[in-house]
């Protein structure tokens, strides 16, 4: 469970250059609970993430992992628990290591108890079986350099990597952003099939009003560094897109050229 208490945090505060980014946010989010986070540019949604993967300390209030104070603990304190997938495919693994050696390195960070059997032949085993879920053919791979994969393949073997870990809290800022719709929709698919394999709190921030509004178990709406909407249950269910961009628009936020609202239908025999 991930727990926000009225969380505040501001750059380069007391100068010309200050910005309110968080202010005042509170929410919890149970394990195995899927949240979209949308809102225009500015809005906070990184600093959101940042925040709770470590990497910002917020100027005030309290975060919370299962109960245990985190609000001080760095990055590599909490990367154990906290998985965190990037909008850069690039971001999230080494190019001119292999896949293996890449998942080696996730295994070594975020390695729990019920991992630690895994050494060399089970070990790999196990990379195979987690990599053959995405029907890309990388668990033939594994001693391929990553540098090698389209943006679609590396992406999906960060999702592979973050899953590893088994966190308690899976980040994903706009992971979906760099890749083309047919690739969104199968890393989506992965997404959605791993947070439930996990059982982890998710946080996945996106641009996609439709992703929003389809994907997860409830949907935030973050305007100048606040929530302004929560939406669960047959409340998420019967949103809108377009009541969706009302609800951003009526904050006063621009909805910017990058939302998409809706995907263009696929051409008629497009491949994926
Ligand atoms: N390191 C920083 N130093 C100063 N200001 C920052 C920093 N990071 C973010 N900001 C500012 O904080 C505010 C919130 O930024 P944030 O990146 O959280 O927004 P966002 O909702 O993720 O936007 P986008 O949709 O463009 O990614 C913005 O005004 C931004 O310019
Ligand atoms: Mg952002």
């Amino acid at each position: 469970m991930l727990t926000l208490d009225d969380v505040r945090l501001t750059y380069n505060g007391g100068t010309s250059a200050e910005v309110r980014a968080l202010r005042g946010v509170t929410l919890t989010i149970p394990a195995g609970e899927f949240v979209t986070v949308v809102g225009s540019n500015g809005a906070g949604k990184s600093s959101l993430i940042k925040l709770v993967a470590g990497e910002e300390r917020p100027t005030s209030g309290r975060v919370e992992l299962d109960g245990r104070d985190v609000t001080r603990l760095p990055v590599h304190r909490r990367a154990r628990d906290v998985a965190r997938v990037f909008d850069d495919p690039r971001a999230g693994s080494l190019p001119e290591l292999s896949i293996e050696d890449n998942l080696a390195l996730a295994l070594s960070r975020g390695q729990r108890r019920r991992l630690r059997f895994a050494v060399g032949g089970e070990r790999r085993a196990l990379m195979r079986e987690r990599l053959a879920v995405l029907g890309l053919g990388l668990e033939r791979r594994l001693a391929d350099p990553v540098g090698l994969l389209s943006a679609g393949q590396r992406q999906s073997l960060t999702m592979v990597m973050a899953g590893l870990r088994d966190p308690r809290v899976l980040l994903l800022d706009e992971h979906l952003a760099a890749l083309d719709p047919g690739t969104q929709r199968r890393v989506l698919e992965l997404t959605t099939a791993m947070v439930r394999r996990l059982g982890c709190a998710t946080v996945m921030v996106t641009h996609n009003m439709e992703h929003a509004i389809d994907v997860g178990d409830r949907l935030l709406v973050m305007s100048r560094g606040e929530l302004i909407a929560d939406f669960s249950g047959e409340r998420k269910a019967a949103l809108s897109v377009e009541a969706l961009v009302e609800t951003i628009a009526s904050a006063g936020d621009a909805v910017s050229d990058r939302m998409v609202l809706r995907e263009e239908a696929a051409p008629a025999g497009a491949g994926r």
